[in-house]
């Protein structure tokens, strides 16, 4: 099997697996320009908050290798209004913003250090975003190694839309603690929810997890509860695109259901996100911008119309689950339970 990566920087250029072609077809875009690297998160080509946020930085970087500009001025110019181009790509995964401030801030350092040339930025530039990447697959492995502990032997591991190596820069944060736990052997299957309208589920989460031999089965979004009633699910396990101070949860449309059926039925129910998820000035749920996507995702399927002509649909890409139906998040930086207000606010208090 060949080895795949979710995206990178290739020869000057951004390199991307295009995840809308999966699992039919394998293949990789390659960007070089700051517009095509934005439709390409704009039209789910790449996905998923920490690989949006690791190709927004990327972003950054080509649009000043590619820059004209050889005066300082000039290039910061160009380097601010790429940053505000990837800023209005997709408004919920926090990691987009979190990316690219830390891109707007090397490009100040590095402008505004002794000396500094317009080469000098280009190459601080491409640095952070490179370190921004290696960074990802790191904390994700953290992350997954700490949250282990709460997948027993043998569990059936219920998640929704894909949490994934598709969706970081390799291994996954919910999908990084099922990794982490077969990895330690403790046999996990995973049941998948297809999550309707992308099919993050069904055609992304299965395709990684088929790939890395971990037992998958995927479920339509609606046979969740069936599963839960019948004693099949052992806990639920999700990403997040953002979670607010208070601990409320913004993740794909359907997560919500899925944390009302947890409490019902017992289940535990994690999330698991990088602290770069966390948004601290965010106070709660409500306060999430919530993206709506267009009509055509939920109208169609496979090209296919699967609504009447005319006939009006509704597509939140997002929902929020309210912090008291979510059992403990886990972080590279450790495992957070209630109260989370607190907790979250701890993990990015300096060490004392
Ligand atoms: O619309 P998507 O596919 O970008 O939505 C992705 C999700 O909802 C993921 O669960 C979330 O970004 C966490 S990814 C580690």
């Amino acid at each position: 099997m060949s080895e795949w990566f979710t995206v990178r920087w290739v020869d000057g250029g951004v390199v991307l697996l295009d995840q809308r072609r999966l699992p039919g077809e394998e293949c990789y875009l390659t960007l070089r320009d700051v517009e095509a690297v934005a439709r390409a998160i704009e039209e789910l080509a790449v996905r998923g908050a920490p690989a949006i946020g690791c190709t927004a930085a990327l972003g950054v970087a080509l649009a000043a290798a590619t820059s004209p500009a050889r005066e300082l001025p000039e290039l910061r110019r160009d380097v601010a209004a790429a940053c505000e181009r990837l800023a209005h790509t997709r408004p919920t995964a926090v990691n987009l913003f979190w990316a690219l401030g830390r891109m707007r801030e090397a490009c100040e350092r590095a402008a505004d250090a002794p000396g500094a040339d317009a080469a000098g930025v280009r190459d601080a530039l491409l640095r952070e975003a490179q370190s921004l990447v290696e960074e990802d697959v790191a904390i994700c492995r953290r992350l997954g190694a700490a949250g282990a502990e709460l997948v027993p032997d043998d569990a059936r591991v219920l998640t929704h839309c894909n949490a994934g190596a598709l969706a970081t820069a390799g291994y996954g944060t919910a999908l990084g603690v099922v990794r982490a736990a077969a990895e330690a052997g403790r046999k996990p299957q995973v049941l998948a929810d297809e999550t309707r309208p992308f099919l993050q589920g069904a055609r992304l989460t299965a395709w990684e997890l088929a790939r890395d031999g971990i037992p998958v089965t995927v479920v339509t979004d609606g046979m969740a509860a069936h599963l839960m009633q019948r004693g099949e699910v052992d806990l639920v396990i999700v990403g997040a695109d953002r979670i607010a101070a208070n601990g409320d949860v913004a993740n794909k449309i359907g997560t919500y259901g899925l944390a009302v059926l947890a409490a019902r039925h017992e289940l535990p129910f994690y999330v698991a996100a990088p602290r770069s998820t966390v948004d601290l000035d965010t106070p709660d749920g409500a306060a999430i911008p919530i993206e709506e996507r267009g009509p055509a995702e939920v109208t169609h399927l496979a090209g296919q119309a699967i609504v009447p002509e005319g006939v009006p649909v509704r597509h939140p890409a997002f929902d929020v689950t309210p912090a008291e139906l979510v059992t403990a998040i886990v972080t590279e930086s450790g495992i957070v339970r209630a109260p989370f207000a607190e907790g979250l606010r701890a993990l990015f208090r300096p060490p004392a």
